[in-house]
């Protein structure tokens, strides 16, 4: 687990991103859900936490392919392959991330 941010940084509507080897992306949707997906897009080098949140969804900046924050999965081209989720734990006001492997 890491810790990712407080989970005050995250209001609804917003997203954060985890530098590292891997970046991660983080989404508190507007009725309070918190998810964390592969920050980089599949299709190409772009940031996800830069993208625009609907719903469950977040449309890439670039090309706005639109990737579903509960699967990862895409669901409007020009990306084909799903980005990772991760598990999500919010404990003591801190939001924290459990990557998934690299298979995952
Ligand atoms: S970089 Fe995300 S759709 Fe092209």
């Amino acid at each position: 687990m890491i810790a990712a941010c407080p989970l005050e940084a995250l209001p609804p509507g917003a997203s954060f991103r985890l530098d590292g080897e891997n970046p991660i992306a983080l989404f508190r949707t507007e009725d309070g859900q918190i998810f964390a997906i592969d920050d980089t897009c599949t299709h190409q080098d772009a940031s996800l936490s830069d993208g625009w949140l609907d719903g469950c969804e977040v449309e890439c900046p670039l090309h706005s392919s639109r990737f579903d924050l509960r699967t990862g999965e895409v669901d409007a081209p020009p990306a084909k392959r799903a980005v990772r989720t991760h598990r999500v734990v919010v404990d003591g006001g801190t939001v924290f991330v459990e990557p998934s492997g690299c298979d995952g």
